[in-house]
Formats: structure tokens, C-alpha cells, sequence
């Protein structure tokens, strides 16, 4: 299965999604590519490599290999695409290689323009698996806006997992590690391995 992470806007967690969300994946057993579509190569980084190369290499996780740009369909349960945060000819060749894809979306504030991206994600051939809430911090009321508003517009669309702001998050990208790696028992990594269960039962509903 090919899922791919899509947003233009940047700063959003897809990254920290593709990362954690490839990790939790190869946790189980599956084996993984994670591919790097953004040339600043943040998903490299992430995991501790700094020059990617073209073509799958292993990383430290067993069952976890790691390419910048496009793959081909290879021996892999699970290729995740982390995309560049523009809607560049690579988003849209990721968007047509994917079998379905994720919407990070950081619920403080939500610009028109974003709501006008997600209708247009909304009626892509391609599945949209939905919308996943990222930094969420539900002490502020704009947060909780912003999510009602996303339920009622988008029903059955925003996944029901949601990844809390959490520091840990951020330390295990400039570690070079992933969450399962950096603290297993924090909420960052409880949360990525609950989503990974949440994009598996959708995609099974969905047959994808
Ligand atoms: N749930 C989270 N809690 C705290 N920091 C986060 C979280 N998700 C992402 N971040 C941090 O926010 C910044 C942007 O996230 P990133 O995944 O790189 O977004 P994108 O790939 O969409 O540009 C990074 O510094 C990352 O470490
Ligand atoms: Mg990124």
C-alpha cells in the first residue's frame, strides 16, 4: 500500500507523520519504505541520514529502508511519501502514485485557502483516507472551533486519532530518531502507534 502525506502548506507535522507513522509500521513487522520527496530531505534527516540516496538504503529501524524521490513499487507492505509542502509537480506525481493519501493539518488556525485545499482534496480521484489533526492542543478554544467546524464540513473524514503537541516529537527528529527509538513510552509515540492502527482499519474498510 502506498500512502502518501499531503499538504502545501509546510510546518503541518507531515513529516513527523511519514517518519513515526513508517517507524510504527516496521514495529510490526512490515516491511517499510519511507521515501524522501522533499529536496530539503527533512525526512532524511529525521531518521539520522544526511545525503539519501536515489534508490532504497536500510536505515538503523529493521525493516525500515529509506529513498529520496519517486520509488518504484517495490518488495514493501507499506511505502509512505513524505511530500514537499508545495502542490509541485512532485505532489501531484505522489498524489498519482499513491493508492490513498493523509491531510496533516495543525487545527490553530485554519485560513480559507486551507478549507478551499482540503474540498479540493476532498473530490480527488485518488482515496482520501481524511484529515489528521496534528499539535493539537485543546486548551485553546480556537482548537476546539476549528475541530467541530472540521467534523461537520469534512463527516467521517477526520480520523479520530489526534497527535497532540508533544515536545518528544520534535527532540526525536534532531536526534535522528523516531519516536519508538527517542521515548516508546511518551504520548508522541502512543499516538503514532494508535494512528497506525486507524489508517489500517480504514484502509480495510475502503479496500485499499
Ligand atoms: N505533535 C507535535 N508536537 C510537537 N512538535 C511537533 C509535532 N509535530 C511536528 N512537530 C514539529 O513541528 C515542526 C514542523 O513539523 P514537520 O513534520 O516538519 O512539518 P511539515 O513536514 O509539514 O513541514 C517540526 O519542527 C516538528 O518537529
Ligand atoms: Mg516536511
Amino acid at each position: 500500500m502506498i500512502l502518501a502525506l499531503i499538504n502545501n502548506k509546510g510546518g503541518v507535522g507531515k513529516t513527523t507523520t511519514a517518519v513515526n507513522l513508517a517507524a510504527a509500521y516496521a514495529r510490526a513487522g512490515r516491511k517499510t519504505l519511507l521515501a524522501d520527496l522533499d529536496t530539503q530531505g527533512s525526512a532524511s534527516l529525521h531518521l539520522g541520514i544526511r545525503t539519501p540516496a536515489d534508490r532504497p538504503q536500510a536505515t538503523q529501524i529493521p525493516n525500515l529502508d529509506l529513498q529520496a524521490g519517486l520509488p518504484q513499487p517495490g518488495p514493501y507492505d507499506h511505502i509512505i511519501l513524505d511530500c514537499p509542502p508545495a502542490l509541485s509537480p512532485l505532489t501531484t506525481q505522489a498524489l498519482d502514485l499513491c493508492d490513498a493519501f493523509l491531510v496533516p493539518l495543525q487545527p490553530q488556525y485554519l485560513a480559507m485557502e486551507g478549507l478551499a485545499n482540503l474540498l479540493r482534496f476532498s473530490q480527488h480521484p485518488k482515496r482520501w483516507l481524511g484529515i489528521l489533526l496534528t499539535m493539537v492542543d485543546t486548551r485553546a478554544r480556537v482548537t476546539n472551533e476549528i475541530i467541530e467546524l472540521l467534523q461537520q464540513r469534512f463527516p467521517d473524514k477526520v480520523f479520530t486519532t489526534q497527535i497532540k503537541t508533544n515536545i518528544r516529537l520534535s527532540e526525536a527528529a534532531s536526534f535522528g530518531q523516531s519516536i519508538f527509538e527517542y521515548d516508546p513510552r511518551c504520548v508522541g509515540a502512543q499516538l503514532y502507534a494508535k494512528l497506525k492502527e486507524e489508517v489500517d482499519q480504514k484502509c480495510r474498510v475502503l479496500a485499499v
